[in-house]
């Protein structure tokens, strides 16, 4: 798009004479305000041929609607699940504006011509439309413009590549399978039309609910304004006012929603690759792990367990005793999760039951003229499910029946973009029509990216009816904004480069902050095969990434952690055994995630808005509020310099403390990663186990940073099924006080109900610079306690520890 001015001029003439449709010139913009409606929970404004709602959708929220005709569509979004709470408001109207001011927010449209903008209660300006370009339809196309302040900065649109801080690029949002994608690849995989503006420590937040082909313009166009907008669908967003980064997140995904809590050994180690056959392959790497004592969870199968290619079915050549497997597997702590891509083979004939029965039930996607469409995929010719209807979802979700039965544990949706092969645009054509309950249907432009999210919703739901008190585990590679609520994600296709390496950090943090705190990349890239360093450094940084997956592609090499000799497999190990060590720290924190839809992978900007050095960083992030990661995703090694949050920081390797501002120049050795841990910090830990289910032999681990705002949780359950909806968990906080002279550590159990695997706590206390002269348990002295001097730390053990307690040193 190029040409405002003129476009601007022909808008407003066009408005102003009443002019037809612009496809033929150019944009048409809102015009000046002829009437003004005042709804319960908002104002309506005519102007021209248009009518813009403005109306409060709860404390902090706005959302503005335009309908270039007049007619708003029926109120319809697959994103949105919140309903609105309008809170009280107060519509003020003068000759030049009308003002609503709800809760601390306040929305003006000011009247010729209609331009809205947001304040705070303090009336200073969050987020305005450009004045010189009032919101805009060109045919079908609509777009909004909004002024651009020099110094602000801008995140989300889910899995981008490329610098976290979106400023200065422009985006295109069409659901893609971009098989080795660089940074400069877009679109990719996902459509997330929600960004966070960040500028002095203040944010607003934006969600532009449209599922058409959109674009995000951050300043490539014109460095006064930004801009956004898509080839279709109405022009509806939501302002989210703040101003925390963090309330941004917990905001969108209350209106979106947040993922379920996930099986607890989904957050164990996953090993992939394309693919593990045959059967004897895959056992052999169950069995390596267990020899080598290299922790893991999951084993995946990718399409070649499939006879054909076709989804549902079990190469029996491959897998003899396909059943037999993955029961043995789980009696070695193994779950297995299959791939299930949506593409259904046209087999006709062969008694292929989810062809025939797919048919039967007339589930797949149509051409115009009512044919079912054909596209090629992995099968071959391949029909695809109409997953917009009720009833395609619910015959999709029976498919899983079989592998459930067999004790399968999760599920990998992947291509659901859709991706089609042989095809210059890798998608189905756009005519294709997609039908809906209500009876209407929809051609692919609507539906496009959507399509992979219902069918993991599909695939969820399913599930939740086959195994009603199992947490289903799903994997998508699509997205829409709300996909959260039924799956995990990944970064597609990534290579295994150093530069992906690096690129992987800034693309999870914002994914986790646009709704996704259940996210992976491939650890040692996909395509490719990496450098013994490389795979080794990736294994470092995946330990702290929400989902710890290692896959490759087809016909490199392998890739597992025992690969590249002795010495590469320790650190790797090392590093999978700290990850499971702070198995219960991760729990809590992704808990806190179903809650809050706050990540767990945080950029440093979302608990420190106003430490404004970070608003650039891509290479390192936070796991949690309390642990710091500085990666190393650079060859190198030159010294890597760290500059660590506000606060003071501990190293968690040598419990060091450093402070804020203070420089870190560091040259990490191979088996090292910069890893720190917040003053204030307290930390739940584990003995290392081979998998999640296996019972950790010995005490529940604390470990105590004394500092400012001192405190830790915990929170654990059965893990599997849904009992915790019914109140069956252990919830603890833990405090911590320092005075002059003396530290006390309090546990306060918030709930009990649920047996945790230990009874006793071992507590160290970090940052005592000397050898305490009491140590106290409760109100008695204890004597069994130890100092060490060169880290500065005490430990003892709480025998009767899941309960109130305090811990008492003196010095
Ligand atoms: C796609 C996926 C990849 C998978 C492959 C085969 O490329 O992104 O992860 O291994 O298909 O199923």
């Amino acid at each position: 798009m190029a040409g405002f001015a003129g476009r601007v001029g022909i808008g407003l003439v066009a408005v102003a004479l009443g002019c037809g449709t612009a496809a033929a010139q150019g944009w048409q913009h809102l015009g000046k305000v002829q009437r003004v409606e005042k709804l319960k929970d908002g104002v309506e404004l005519s102007a021209g041929s248009a009518k813009v709602r403005i109306t409060a959708f709860r404390d902090g929220i706005f959302r503005v609607r335009v309908t270039p005709n007049g007619t708003f569509p029926k109120d319809f979004s697959w994103a949105v699940i919140e309903s609105p709470q309008p809170p009280a408001l107060q519509i003020e109207e003068s000759q030049k504006e009308i003002r609503i001011t709800a809760g601390s927010v306040i929305a003006t449209a000011q009247k010729s011509p209609l331009l809205v903008d947001f304040k705070d209660a303090a009336g200073n300006v969050l987020l305005a439309d450009e004045s010189s370009l009032p919101m805009g339809w060109n045919g079908q196309r609509i777009h909004v413009w909004k002024k651009m302040p020099s110094d602000e900065n801008y995140y989300g649109l889910g899995d981008k590549a490329g610098p976290m801080n979106r400023r200065n690029r422009s985006f295109t949002n069409w659901n893609t399978d971009e098989f080795g994608w660089q940074e400069s690849s877009d679109p990719l995989y996902k459509t997330i039309p929600f960004f966070i503006g960040l500028r002095k420590g203040t944010a607003y937040g934006v969600f532009f609910d449209n599922t058409y082909r959109s674009t995000f313009d951050f300043g490539k166009e014109s460095a006064d304004y930004f801009s956004f907008g898509a080839e279709g669908g109405e022009l509806n967003y939501y302002f989210m006012a703040g101003p925390e980064p963090k309330k941004i997140v917990e905001e969108y995904t209350a209106l979106t929603g947040r993922s379920p809590l996930p099986p607890f050994w989904s957050l164990g180690y996953q090993q992939c690759r394309y693919s593990y056959y045959p059967e004897s392959r895959a056992r052999e790497i169950v069995r390596t792990f267990r020899d080598k004592k290299i922790p893991a969870d999951t084993i995946y199968f990718d399409i070649d367990y499939q006879q054909d290619y076709a989804p549902f079915t079990i190469n029996r050549e491959y897998f003899p005793t396909f059943e037999k497997m993955i029961s043995d597997f789980r009696s070695q702590g193994f779950h297995t999760i299959l791939i299930t891509d949506l593409h259904i083979k046209k087999n006709t004939d062969h008694g292929y039951a989810p062809y025939d029965s797919g048919i039967r039930n007339d589930v797949f996607v149509k051409n115009p003229d009512g044919s079912a469409y054909v596209g090629k995929v992995w099968p071959g010719d391949s029909v695809f499910p109409d997953f917009t209807l009720a009833r395609t979802r619910d015959w999709w979700g029976s498919l899983y029946k079989d592998f459930a039965g067999m004790g399968v544990a999760g599920f990998w949706n992947d291509m659901n973009e859709p991706s089609i092969f042989f095809r210059a645009d890798k998608t189905m054509p756009l005519d294709t029509v997609h039908r809906l309950d209500d009876g209407t249907a929809r051609d692919h432009r609507a539906i496009h990216n959507v399509f992979g999210m219902e069918n993991v919703r599909a695939t969820y739901e399913g599930l939740r009816k086959l195994q009603p008190e199992e947490r289903p585990f799903v994997l998508t590679r699509a997205a829409y904004s709300g996909a959260q609520r039924y799956a995990a994600t990944w970064t597609g296709d990534n290579s295994s480069t150093w530069n992906h390496l690096a690129m992987s950090t800034p693309m999870l943090l914002s994914l986790g902050i646009s709704g996704f705190p259940l996210i992976g990349d491939d650890i040692g890239g996909f395509a490719g095969s990496p450098t013994a360093d490389l795979l080794t450094r990736w294994f470092e940084v995946g330990a702290l990434n929400p989902i710890y997956r290692d896959h490759t592609a087809k016909g490199t090499a392998d890739q597992e952690p025992w690969v590249h000799g002795p010495e590469h497999e320790a650190i790797r190990k090392k590093f999978i055994e700290l990850r499971y060590q702070l198995m219960p720290y991760l729990y809590t924190g992704v808990e806190e995630a179903t809650r809050t839809g706050l990540p767990l992978m945080r950029p440093v900007f979302l608990e420190y808005p106003q430490a404004s050095e970070f608003y650039g960083d891509n290479r390192d992030f936070l796991f949690g509020r309390d642990l710091f990661v500085a990666p190393v995703t650079t060859e190198m090694v030159d010294a890597e310099e760290i500059s660590l949050p506000p606060g003071v920081w501990y190293d968690y390797w040598t419990s060091e403390k450093h402070a804020y501002k203070e420089k870190i120049n560091l040259h990490p050795r191979l088996e090292e990663m910069p890893l720190y841990v917040r003053a204030g910090a307290i930390l739940p830990m584990q003995p290392v186990v081979q998998y999640t289910g296996e019972t950790p032999n010995g005490p529940l681990q604390l470990r105590v940073y004394p500092g400012n705002d001192c405190r830790g949780s915990l929170y654990q359950d059965d893990g599997h099924t849904f009992a915790y909806q019914k109140g069956e968990v252990l919830r603890v906080n833990y405090s911590c006080k320092v005075s002059a002279g003396s530290v006390t550590v309090t546990s306060s159990v918030d709930k009990r109900a649920f047996q945790p695997w230990w009874r006793s706590a071992h507590v160290t206390i970090y940052g005592a610079a000397v050898a305490p002269t009491e140590v106290r348990v409760d109100d008695g002295v204890i004597h069994d306690w130890h100092y060490d001097g060169q880290a500065h730390a005490v430990t003892l053990t709480v025998p009767d520890a899941v309960k109130n307690w305090s811990v008492r040193l003196t010095f």
